[in-house]
């Protein structure tokens, strides 16, 4: 049962009909957002952003005041996990995220802290509280954290990686090491999302962002049984809330990511959302997959891209409308404009 008076998200998670594709954007309160980089001024940083709730809710909500998203989605970050569990996150302009202190020993996996989330990120939890009242029951909001694999893959890297050498080493040189840091991680996820949950998350999202570097034998060994761990406890605990995963470069394993007790899988753009159908059968309602880069060029060029995703969806349902990755910074505000009116068939 939901009192949230814009269901369209909740409703094809559920396999029922809609009037139309709801949509929401990954990163949509982003820095394409002049609002956004205003907020962020005033916070004085990123993680000041994510630890100061009212500033967190206040971001969160840019978006949907000026696109009228049918969802929102929490503002914080996959790596505040990582960060509390010691590794020390911090961020440096064009750098991306990096840890002070990297983990690439079986004693340093040993020593690490499954970190509570209602002490050690109340900040989180705050900042979902104070989002859930400010929307007052319009829309619902998604809370989200990163799947095992992909926080293990910075964890051990220390900052983002092209190749992922440090990561990918240790998992076949010490698969034991790997094991146990990926045990944790599922443990501290699943209470993480779960807290989210008894914050006020309507819909939780798993962000599998590196799970498609990984061989096939090596995510149906480590990336995959990761995620179900955090599933299954996830939805033994709220079997009525959804959950979404995402594995970007998923598309060949479609077929065994279906098999998870999720209720919606993103998919990137790399395979098309009619094939992406197939391989998944009527079952689970699909998020995704327009390009971002695609976001680049103009209104008309924007409406026509949108127009051939909306038509493949075949079953009138079961889709959620979004990118196949994060919306870029620079991005047009106009195209953004125009993605939303396409799907409103404005
Ligand atoms: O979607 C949303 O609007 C919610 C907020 C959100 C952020 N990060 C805010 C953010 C979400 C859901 C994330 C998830 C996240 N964070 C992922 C998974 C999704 C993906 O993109 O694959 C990953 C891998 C991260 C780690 C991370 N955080 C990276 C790689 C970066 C740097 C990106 C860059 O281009 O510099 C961040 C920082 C970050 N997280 C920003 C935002 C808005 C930009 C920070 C800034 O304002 O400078």
């Amino acid at each position: 049962m939901t009192n949230i008076q814009n269901d369209r998200l909740l409703k094809v998670l559920k396999g029922e009909t809609v009037d139309r594709a709801p949509v929401w954007l990954m990163r949509q309160a982003g820095r394409y957002l002049p609002e956004y980089l205003a907020t962020r001024e005033k916070a004085g940083s990123f993680m000041g952003l994510c630890q100061t709730p009212e500033l967190a809710c206040e971001v969160t909500l840019q978006p949907i005041e000026r696109f009228g998203f049918d969802a929102a989605i929490l503002f914080s970050d996959i790596l505040t996990i990582p960060d509390a569990m010691g590794l020390g996150l911090y961020f440096t302009e064009g750098e991306g995220p990096q840890f002070q202190r990297p983990i690439r020993t079986l004693d340093a996996i040993q020593q690490l802290p499954i970190p509570d989330p209602e002490q050690d990120l109340r900040y989180v939890m705050d900042a979902v509280r104070l989002i859930k009242k400010s929307l007052g029951n319009k829309i619902p909001l998604i809370g989200f954290a990163g799947s095992p694999w992909t926080l293990a893959s910075y964890m051990i890297e220390g900052k983002s990686s092209r190749d992922f050498i440090n990561s990918k080493a240790l998992l076949y040189a010490q698969p034991e090491a790997v094991q146990l840091l990926l045990d944790k991680l599922s443990e501290a996820v699943s209470l993480y999302l779960r807290a989210q949950i008894t914050a006020g998350a309507d819909v939780v999202m798993i962000f599998d962002s590196w799970g498609g570097v990984l061989p096939e034998d090596a995510f149906l060994r480590f990336g995959l049984p990761s995620i179900q761990k955090v599933v299954d406890d996830v939805k033994k605990h709220a079997p009525h809330i959804p959950i979404i995963s995402f594995t970007k470069g998923g598309g060949l394993w479609l077929n065994k990511i279906k098999e998870l007790a999720i209720d919606g899988i993103g998919i990137d753009w790399t395979i098309s959302l009619a094939q992406a159908r197939e391989a998944v059968g009527n079952t689970k309602c699909l998020q995704g997959n327009l390009d971002p880069t695609i976001l680049f060029t103009n209104p008309r060029v924007v409406q026509e891209e949108v127009k051939k995703i909306l038509q493949q969806n075949t079953l009138q349902t079961s889709h959620i409308f979004n990118l196949g990755h994060g919306i870029l910074p620079r991005t047009p505000i106009e195209n953004v404009e125009a993605l939303v009116a396409a799907i409103r068939g404005e």
